[in-house]
């Protein structure tokens, strides 16, 4: 079910315990221009939205299965939300901060060029399900240094840092939402993290992305998304993507 609708609204009429991952990117408050990022008179007043979409994300996951959310240290706020949100939460485990590094588009001199976005990983439960089988990537050298050490035989499991260019001409780049995610790398999350046609959740669909990773990797999407035009254009995407 994939509605053009509000995440608290869409969040109330989910049932308890019947989610297997939650992967989603809210608004980060003030870091891009479009009205959906500059909702709030405070970041206090963003912080406490973002702790009401929180819990309910946490109430409608199994235990046993992972909540990612993806954000930006641009300024502080992430921060906040991580240690006084999600680290505040009783049920979720802290497990992991992903890396999106890239290196495309304008670049400072001012500074080093900021180039990389961030994804927490948290776990509902002390244990959670990871397939990291099913994401292994090929080493670099076909031999292990190592004395005796032989490489496994599907590759490695990636590193926390994400290298993925989100190239203008590629299949990928939709070119009208600001803030979309790399489906690959998604997909990678999605399958770590599910089995075969499991339930994925994204309340800030955007442009569709996880949603077309859902179903590049063979599980069901459920989610929303509060502007009409971008829900729309996500379906299309979508369809177009196939
Ligand atoms: C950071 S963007 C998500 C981008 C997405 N990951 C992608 O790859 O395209 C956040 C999205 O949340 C939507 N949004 C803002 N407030 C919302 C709300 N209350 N309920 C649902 N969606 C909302 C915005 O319209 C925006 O598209």
């Amino acid at each position: 079910m994939y509605l053009n609708e509000d995440c608290l609204t869409y969040l109330k009429r989910i049932e308890d315990d019947s989610i297997d991952l939650v992967l989603t990117d809210p608004p980060y408050f003030e870091i891009v221009k479009n009205d959906w990022d500059n909702q709030w008179e405070s970041e206090e007043e963003y912080l406490e939205w973002c702790r009401e979409w929180t819990a309910e994300c946490v109430r409608v996951l199994k235990n046993g299965r992972c909540l990612y959310v993806w954000g930006t240290t641009k300024t502080d706020t992430f921060l906040k939300y991580k240690l006084n949100v999600l680290n505040a939460h009783n049920e979720l485990h802290y497990q992991n901060w992903i890396i999106w590094s890239y290196d495309w588009g304008g670049r400072t001199k001012k500074t080093f060029p900021r180039k990389h976005e961030d994804l927490l990983m948290y776990s509902k439960g002390k244990d959670f399900l990871f397939n990291g089988d099913d994401v292994r990537i090929p080493y670099k050298m076909s031999k292990n240094i190592r004395a005796g050490a032989v490489n496994h035989p599907l590759g490695k499991i990636p590193t926390d840092v994400w290298s993925k260019n989100n190239h203008t001409t590629s299949k990928e780049y939709c070119g009208w939402h600001p803030t979309q995610k790399p489906i690959s790398l998604l997909e990678r999350v999605i399958k770590s993290n599910t089995n075969p046609g499991d339930v994925v959740l994204d309340i800030f669909s955007g442009s569709g992305s996880t949603m077309i990773a859902c179903n590049a990797a063979g599980r069901q999407f459920m989610g929303c998304e509060l502007d009409k035009k971008y829900y729309n254009r996500s379906l299309e995407r979508m369809e177009n993507y196939k």
